[in-house]
């Protein structure tokens, strides 16, 4: 596919003018390195306390190898966050240990209230969720009445709370074109770039929350072209999350699991892949004979000071799974009423996803 650069969406998008909070990103954590003694040890105990506790793995593929592995290998699961909120409901364990960023543990907190929801770090947030605080965004709502409100999964309970749909990267297309067909008007938030993208192929009519993901904002448009004329034969996959002049780069754009689905299934030896390279873990295993190159980076004079790697899904480890199995500490816990108006649009997105069969074969294997 030759990729087709189109005008700049943002330029035309209504803008809207909120002080926005400043994020604060954390250093990538650096986890004391461990002899293959330890995490052996480690990975036993682990499973041992799963069983124990009657409890199962729910990781992302952005987290560390080591725990993904794990995952698979205690019958647990390794996904998107689409498939990890669905995976958590269809489980008969009491505990869902959820290894990635907090609204993916409030995500399976919300719909599965009677279950203990633990994770092994609270404090592992998303530059999404941090940048659309609550109070500002219902107020943002509240000047748009006739406007249906659709968030992204990677925000806050109260967020949620205050959404008509809930959306992963794996369902965000269809959705707004099935809202488009029905010529409902759409307010968007919070990742402005995963917004343009799905207005440009939707066409539907749109306004955007400012908000970006300050992994996939650090992926560099000349270095990009710069990789791609060194890898002439390589395919460019790309998440949504990115900026545009990125997106319009690609081979392929999608979420996590049509990301590694493409690895798979193309014919192209090697890939650029501008997302989290936790990903690379499934990826090659999925299609061992592929070549993975890292779309480049702003490096040294990047204002993320982890690029290409989220510093909030690196905090987990199998040092703190291991501690909050044996605690049980770091349970989510969500206020019932907020609870009771937050179920409702995810519920939405996952009858959407069942009536329309999406993404219900990837759980795990992509
Ligand atoms: P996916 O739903 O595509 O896994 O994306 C989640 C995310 O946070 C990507 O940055
Ligand atoms: Fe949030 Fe970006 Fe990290 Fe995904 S990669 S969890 S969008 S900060």
């Amino acid at each position: 596919m030759n990729p087709t650069p189109r005008p700049d969406m943002s330029a035309n998008a209504p803008s809207i003018t909120v002080d926005l909070p400043t994020i604060k990103v954390p250093d990538h954590p650096q986890w004391p390195a461990l002899s293959t003694a330890e995490k052996e040890a480690l990975k036993t105990e682990i499973k041992t306390l799963l069983k124990q506790r009657n409890a199962v793995l729910v990781a992302h593929y952005y987290t560390d190898a080591d725990l993904q592995a794990l995952a698979e290998e205690t019958g647990g699961c390794v996904a998107d966050s689409l498939e990890m909120a669905r995976f958590g409901a269809e489980q008969e364990a009491e505990t869902l240990v959820v290894c990635g960023v907090r609204f993916m543990g409030e995500t399976s907190k919300i719909l599965n209230p009677e279950k203990q929801v633990i994770m092994p770090d609270l404090a592992a947030t998303c530059s999404l969720d941090e940048g659309c605080p609550a109070d500002q965004f219902s107020a943002f709502c509240d000047q748009y009445p006739d406007h249906t409100v659709v968030v992204y999964a990677n925000t806050s309970v109260e967020v949620k709370a205050r959404s008509d749909w809930v959306v992963t990267s794996g369902i965000a297309l269809p959705i707004v074109q099935h809202l488009a067909e029905r010529g409902e008007k759409i307010l968007w938030a919070p990742d402005r770039h995963l917004g343009h993208y799905v207005q440009h192929i939707s066409g539907a009519e749109m306004i955007f929350w400012p908000g970006s993901c300050v992994v996939h904002e650090e992926f560099k448009s000349v270095a990009l072209e710069r990789t791609r004329r060194l890898h002439p034969n390589a395919a460019v996959l790309v998440h949504p999350e990115s900026p545009q002049n990125i997106v319009d780069q690609a081979d392929v754009i999608g979420s996590t699991t049509a990301l590694i689905k493409a690895v798979k299934e193309m014919k192209n030896r090697e890939f650029i892949v501008a997302t989290d390279g936790g990903i690379f873990y499934k990826m090659q295993q999925m299609a061992p004979d592929k070549v993975l190159i890292e779309a480049p980076t702003a490096g040294e004079g990047a204002t993320c000071v982890s690029c290409a790697h989220c510093p909030w899904m690196g905090m987990n480890s199998l040092q703190n799974l291991a501690q909050v199995l044996r605690s049980g500490e770091n349970a989510i816990e969500i206020d019932p009423a907020v609870r009771e108006r937050a179920v409702k649009p995810i519920q939405r997105m996952l009858d959407f996803a069942k009536t329309h069969g999406i993404g219900m074969q990837n759980k795990g294997n992509a």
